[in-house]
């Protein structure tokens, strides 16, 4: 069975670790048909709403959406196109109420609820303890629709220069396919990146490595021949 899936690639770094996301996921043979949909900057920049309706319309028929990072526009009549997006689908984050608690002991918490902004600043927190930004992915999961991305943002200041760590994203699209009963090959895909992060070559440069976001999925692809999936 196909999978269709509504894919926002997002601004700045966003088409980049997005194509080298969708890169492994057909290598790992993901069953998912993508439904490319605009907003954010790339949207305004062809003519369109920040969140064009056809956009909602298509997260609200397909109910999964993976999103790239998307730049918070300055000026634009609201504060984010993210909260503008989760207001939305009535989406909520998870978050935290002590964050010295978190650094001093994380493994103390297994869920964590909070109101969005807190759990905005605590989830670059937590990102922090597990190796950084380019690590921390996260899921929106509401009443109808589920959004998956990674934590971080549009990252202007490397967009443009394949540097941009995928993990995050990846991550993310995992959630994603587990969501949607396809476990067994997401244990394939972190089974792949973890051997290859843990090698330690072939990674990108905020991992100490000089591997660019294409060379990165590459190598991760390249490494789901030799993984078995964990039962
Ligand atoms: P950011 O997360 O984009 O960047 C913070 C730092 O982390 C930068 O030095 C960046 O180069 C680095 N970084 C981030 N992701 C990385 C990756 N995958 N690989 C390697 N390095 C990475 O945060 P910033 O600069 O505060 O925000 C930039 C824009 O993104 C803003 O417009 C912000 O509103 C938006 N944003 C969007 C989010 C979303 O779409 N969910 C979440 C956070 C910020």
């Amino acid at each position: 069975m196909t999978h269709t899936v509504t894919l926002i690639p997002g601004d700045g770094i966003g088409p980049a670790i997005t194509e080298a996301t969708l890169s492994v996921l057909a290598a790992a043979g993901a069953p998912i048909d993508w439904e490319r949909r605009e907003a954010g900057l790339t949207a305004a920049e062809h003519g369109n709403d920040l969140l064009p309706q056809e956009t909602l319309d298509s997260i609200e028929r397909n109910r999964f959406c993976l999103k790239g990072p998307l730049t918070t526009p300055i000026g634009a009549g609201f504060r984010s196109i993210n909260v503008a997006l989760r207001k939305h689908f009535d989406l909520y984050a998870n978050v935290d109420a002590t964050a010295m608690q978190l650094v001093l002991d994380p493994y103390q918490f297994d869920v964590i609820f909070t109101e969005n902004m807190f759990g905005d600043i605590l989830s670059d927190l937590a990102a922090g303890l597990v190796g950084g930004l380019g690590f921390a992915p996260g899921v929106n999961i509401g009443k109808d629709v589920a959004l998956f991305e990674a934590v971080h943002g549009s990252a202007p200041d490397i967009a443009g220069r394949n540097v941009a760590n995928p993990t995050a994203l990846l991550l993310a699209a995992c959630m994603l396919l587990e969501h949607l009963g396809l476990a067994e090959t997401a244990a394939r895909v972190r089974a792949s990146l973890r051997a290859l992060v843990e090698e330690g070559h072939a990674v990108t440069r905020d991992l100490g490595g000089t591997a660019g976001t294409s060379e990165f999925a590459d190598a991760v692809s390249r490494r789901l021949e030799n993984v078995d999936a964990p039962v």
